[in-house]
């Protein structure tokens, strides 16, 4: 069946499944685990949970659908959502709710097969791949009284035209691409989102002008390997159409800059080796593009990166970082680290927080390794043991800590421009934003400044945000 036919038949599914739903005032719950791009993905989910009749609720008690959209790149996930599921069972037994389970995780046989075994009240378990297929899956689970299984294990094609319910309506992800070619070897993502495969210009462009006409301010540009966006389809000559002269990452971002109605424009995750010199000069020439820039390091080791697969040594990050921060003016960096890759040994780690030393990030992500089924590391045999892993991540830590302390000093006495999102979560008399580093700013403020960027002197710091006053 061809992409729009496909598309079409799922929407008969969610008027069917809304005609079976009429006047019920049915509610569903969504735990979304990991990564931007599951974030995404759950913003589709409940767009067509919405069109079918359901309407969200924080809780479980008053729940007639859970869906859970998982994560499985670090272990902690799969805890989470198996305690979970341990909860809802006596909500399954008193009231028949739904359980639909989603996402990366459920790409994973041994997962699928604990689920069986373990929590078969489970109504409906869905993949990467057949997403767009919930509204099918959900009707085919109340109308047949069954269980359903719907995961494949190809890479799935890029659907358009889902609905989707922001959780924003300040800032909005669009996904560019999905699937990564690149087997870092401690990664399951190039195993449960499948190959690179770009969505097309016109349609990234187009969705990005209804978000800007919505009154969306800001955007962030998502894929597993942002920069190599339309790489493999010029490889593989695969026809892909140009529109607005784009035909790559950096002609992506000159075309979105240029989007009367958006102010700024963030993209994760590139990858190093990709960074060409064409992205970085659209990055510096680009003015809606934050200057802010997340670089994955995972390992400041050039032995350990090899073995990670990575594709670059310590020396050409930092040359990189170097290039990058001469041509881009006020370029900050964050970065994401993996502490304890097989065979890292406490010098190699040193190279790490040497290289943390000398970057100085905004921000720092830090996981302890994860084994993962079905990847390399996994097969290693010189596995480290857990407390020297947790040893090196409590340094890196302090490091990371005593340098955001450092830096949020350098903010104090400057003028920040600030895109205002809401009242604080923790003090609703105050507002909240975001500078274009990303870091949180509360300042008082009248509501009308909500969607605006505006200027603020930074008065004070408090390592994770900014105290700010209206200048
Ligand atoms: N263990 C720990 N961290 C991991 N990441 C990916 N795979 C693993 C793993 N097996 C981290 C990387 C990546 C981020 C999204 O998650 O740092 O950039
Ligand atoms: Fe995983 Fe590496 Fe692909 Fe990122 S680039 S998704 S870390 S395999």
């Amino acid at each position: 069946m061809n992409k729009e036919k496909e598309i079409e038949e799922q929407k008969s599914y969610i008027n069917k499944v809304k005609e079976m739903n009429k006047g019920k005032d049915l509610k569903y719950t969504i735990l979304t685990m990991g990564c931007q791009l599951n974030e995404n993905d759950s913003e589709k989910i409940c767009g067509m949970a919405e069109e079918m009749g359901y309407t969200k609720t924080q809780n479980q008690k008053d729940a007639d659908l859970a869906i859970f959209n998982t994560c499985c790149v670090r272990e902690n996930a799969e805890d989470k959502l198996f305690g979970k599921l341990g909860e809802l069972k006596k909500l399954k037994e008193q009231k028949g709710i739904i359980i639909a389970i989603g996402g990366c995780m459920m790409q994973e046989k041994h997962i699928i097969d604990k689920i069986k075994e373990s929590y078969p009240f489970v109504d409906i378990v869905f993949g990467t791949h057949t997403l767009h297929k919930f509204p099918e899956d959900l009707y085919k689970s109340i109308q047949e009284k069954r269980k359903i299984e719907d995961v494949i294990d190809i890479d799935g094609e890029i659907y358009e035209g889902l609905p989707i319910k922001r959780d924003s309506n300040i800032k909005a992800s669009v996904t560019i691409m999905n699937g990564c070619n690149n087997f870092c070897s401690y990664c399951i993502v190039p195993y449960v989102r499948g190959r690179e495969r770009s969505r097309n210009p016109r349609d990234i462009i187009n969705e990005v002008r209804e978000l800007a006409k919505q009154g969306y301010k800001e955007i962030t540009l998502l894929g597993q390997n942002v920069n190599s966006y339309l790489r493999v389809e010029k490889e593989k000559n695969i026809e892909f159409e140009e529109y607005e002269g784009v035909n790559s990452f950096a002609t992506l971002l000159t075309a979105i800059n240029k989007i009367d109605g958006i102010e700024r424009i963030r993209f994760v995750s590139p990858h190093p080796k990709d960074f060409t010199d064409d992205v970085i000069d659209a990055i510096a020439k680009c003015e809606k593009v934050c200057k802010l820039v997340h670089l994955p390091l995972q390992s400041g080791n050039t032995k350990v990166l090899k073995e990670m697969n990575r594709k670059y040594t310590k020396e050409q990050y930092l040359n990189l970082v170097e290039k990058m921060k001469n041509r881009i003016p006020n370029l900050t960096l964050s970065t994401d680290i993996i502490v304890g890759f097989p065979g890292e040994t406490d010098e190699e780690f040193e190279d790490t927080l040497d290289v943390v030393r000398k970057v100085k990030f905004e921000q720092v992500y830090m996981f302890i390794y994860s084994r993962r089924v079905g990847t390399p590391g996994d097969k290693m045999e010189n596995q480290v043991p857990d407390d020297i892993k947790h040893v090196r991540f409590d340094k890196l830590k302090s490091l990371v800590e005593s340098q955001i302390e450092e830096n949020n000093k350098k903010y104090i006495g400057t003028i920040q421009k600030v895109l205002v999102e809401g009242e604080s979560k923790n003090n609703k008399e105050m507002l909240t934003g975001r500078t274009d580093s990303n870091k949180v700013v509360i300042f008082e403020g009248n509501k009308d400044l909500i969607n605006k960027i505006i200027n603020l002197e930074i008065v004070s710091e408090h390592m994770w945000y900014l105290k700010g006053k209206e200048f």
